[in-house]
């Protein structure tokens, strides 16, 4: 029994649905990546957020190809010496338990309390292949989130820092202020995000976002500089990879997208774009 009239309750649920993609994709016997904890941790929560969402259960293509980009963003970034991942948002991602990993490799997650312990409660008796730690922290709080950057910076020479699927519930305001705080520590070398263009977010703010609106999760970032945005802030664009790409070159976009392609180039504007972006500190 899911015991919620609300698809999604909070912004921690969406966790659970990108969980169901990844549930979804580990089935397929051609999948780009197997998440063998993918199914338990995305519930039967997860399956019915997807089926009553609207276009819940849609677009499992750009779901796929950004989960393929960040698989290799990280091991690109570990392979060039990164001794330290943090996971901020990490919600129900398990790369430190399906991933080929150094065992020296320290891992960080951070995320709200109650997803945390949702985690814990599946996984914690399931060995990750790195040295892995969760925190639980809410990352809009400014103050905290320096304090636990600090600590990080301490702890590693080499720290690359993912944030999937967080940025678009900021604000721009709320993102600048993010992107400085992290630029802010010298062992902070790379940043993988991903990013949509402001076509692309009015589509999304249309159709799911209306109820994730309704549960606190407004889709509200999808700056018009596109990944320059974060150059003010101390980050320069090294790696942009569009997901409708990524997903023909994998032989996954859909056909009726196919006229998208090539995707333009600098700026997308009101192009519906949506991509995955390697940012190095300046
Ligand atoms: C769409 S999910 C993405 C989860 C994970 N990165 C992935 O790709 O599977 C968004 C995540 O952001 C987390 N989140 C949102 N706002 C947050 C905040 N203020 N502090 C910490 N975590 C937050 C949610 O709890 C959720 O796990």
């Amino acid at each position: 029994m899911v015991e919620s009239s609300l698809t999604v309750r909070d912004i921690s649920d969406t966790a659970r649905w990108v969980a169901y993609f990844r549930a979804l994709e580990t089935r397929r016997p051609d999948a780009l990546f197997r998440d063998p904890f993918a199914e338990r941790l995305a519930g039967e929560r997860g399956f019915h957020i997807a089926s009553t969402l609207r276009d819940g259960n849609k677009h499992e293509w750009a779901w796929v190809a950004r989960t393929y980009l960040f698989d290799k963003f990280v091991a690109r970034a570990i392979e060039e010496g990164a001794n330290l991942v943090v996971n901020l948002a990490a919600g129900l991602d398990a790369r430190p338990y399906r991933m080929e990993l150094p065992g020296t490799l320290q891992w960080v997650e951070v995320d709200l309390p109650e997803i945390v312990s949702y985690k814990e409660s599946i996984l914690g008796n399931e060995k990750p292949r790195c040295r892995l730690e969760r925190i639980t922290l809410d990352l809009s709080d400014g103050p905290a989130r320096q304090r636990l950057f600090a600590q990080l910076d301490q702890r590693a020479t080499k720290v690359v820092v993912l944030t999937e699927g967080l940025l678009i519930y900021f604000t721009s305001e709320q993102v600048g202020s993010f992107a400085r705080d992290l630029a802010a520590h010298a062992h902070f070398q790379s940043w993988v995000i991903d990013l949509a263009s402001p076509g692309q977010l009015k589509v999304m703010q249309r159709t799911t976002g209306r109820q994730l609106s309704e549960a606190g999760a407004a889709f509200k970032f999808g700056p018009p500089e596109g990944p320059s945005f974060f150059v003010p802030y101390g980050w320069e664009p090294k790696d942009i990879q569009g997901l409708l790409k990524t997903a023909a070159q994998l032989n996954r976009a859909p056909v009726e997208l196919m006229s998208l392609l090539p995707e333009p180039k600098g700026t997308p504007g009101n192009f519906p774009w949506t991509g995955v972006c390697l940012l190095g500190r300046q």
